[in-house]
């Protein structure tokens, strides 16, 4: 099967690294092994763990390249400049399952879904070694794509425990309407799994119709970086305790992509 995953990685520096250039390690905070899901103790920071602050950005579009993969990638270009690592990954264009409440995930106590046939467990493992998790999803219909919420309904069934406390988001993509009830349903399990949401200057939506158009979208853009450096600002916080608050851009204000 096509992975259809991008890591974002490279050059990337370590929590300790990022640390440091917060000016942190003088600081008295330090970082739970955990991760984001307490906050920080008042042991010294030279405990602090080396694990670097990882974000899942779930692509629930079927075109790799297309506008959803577009804004996520704005997201992960942001959250590296704020020494986040990140990485894509893609529900692809293969067939998706949706959850047939079978309950094995749980009986077995599986800790994934017990169909092992499709990108589903894939995208598990991975949110499981992330910090938090973005989705991203196209708008059909004025709602997300139907392979995402595939996916996504099935990760929270069987693997909420890998989600539980940690952030999340949600961004759409649409050409004209619809994005804002999409963002919302995107939204809906994570309110239902302890996770704090991450929000920007406006909703989370892009808008473009043709691959790629969305580029030509600034505010929608500029939103997208605003939430990376919210995501950022609260991973660190919840790490340290003495995270800086984000300097902001000059708003840019558009009407669709003009
Ligand atoms: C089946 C289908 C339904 C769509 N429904 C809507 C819609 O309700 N509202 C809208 O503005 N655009 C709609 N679109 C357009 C897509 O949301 C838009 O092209 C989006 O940018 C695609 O994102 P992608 O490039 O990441 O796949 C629809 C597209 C398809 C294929």
């Amino acid at each position: 099967m096509e992975k259809n995953v991008i890591e974002e990685g490279e050059e990337l520096i370590s929590r300790r690294e990022a640390l440091k250039k917060m000016g942190a390690l003088a600081a008295t905070a330090a970082i739970s092994v955990s991760g984001v899901s307490a906050l920080a103790s008042c042991a010294p920071a030279a405990a602090a763990s080396d694990k670097t602050l990882k974000v899942l950005l779930i692509n629930g579009s079927a075109r790799r390249n297309g506008n959803t993969f577009t804004l996520l990638s704005e997201i992960a270009k942001q959250l590296k400049k704020n020494s986040i690592e990140s990485k894509i990954v893609g529900v692809g264009n293969r067939p998706v399952r949706g959850c047939i409440a079978c309950g094995q995930c749980h009986a077995k106590q599986l800790g994934k879904c017990t169909f092992d046939d499709d990108i589903c467990n894939e995208i598990i493992d991975k949110m499981a070694e992330c910090d938090a998790v973005i989705v991203g999803a196209p708008v059909y219909y004025g709602q997300p794509a139907g392979q995402l919420l595939a996916v996504v309904q099935r990760m929270c069934y069987s693997a909420g425990n890998k989600l539980q406390g940690k952030p999340a988001s949600a961004v759409a993509v649409c050409r004209r309407g619809g994005a804002t009830a999409a963002y919302q349903t995107l939204l809906m399990p994570f309110q239902m799994l302890n996770m704090p949401i991450v929000t920007s200057q406006y909703w989370n939506i892009g808008y473009g119709g043709a691959e790629g158009e969305v580029s030509q979208d600034a505010e929608g853009l500029q939103t997208m970086r605003t939430l990376a450096d919210n995501m950022a600002y609260m991973l660190k916080q919840f790490a340290t305790g003495t995270a800086k608050f984000p300097e902001r851009e000059r708003g840019k204000f558009t009407n669709f992509i003009r």
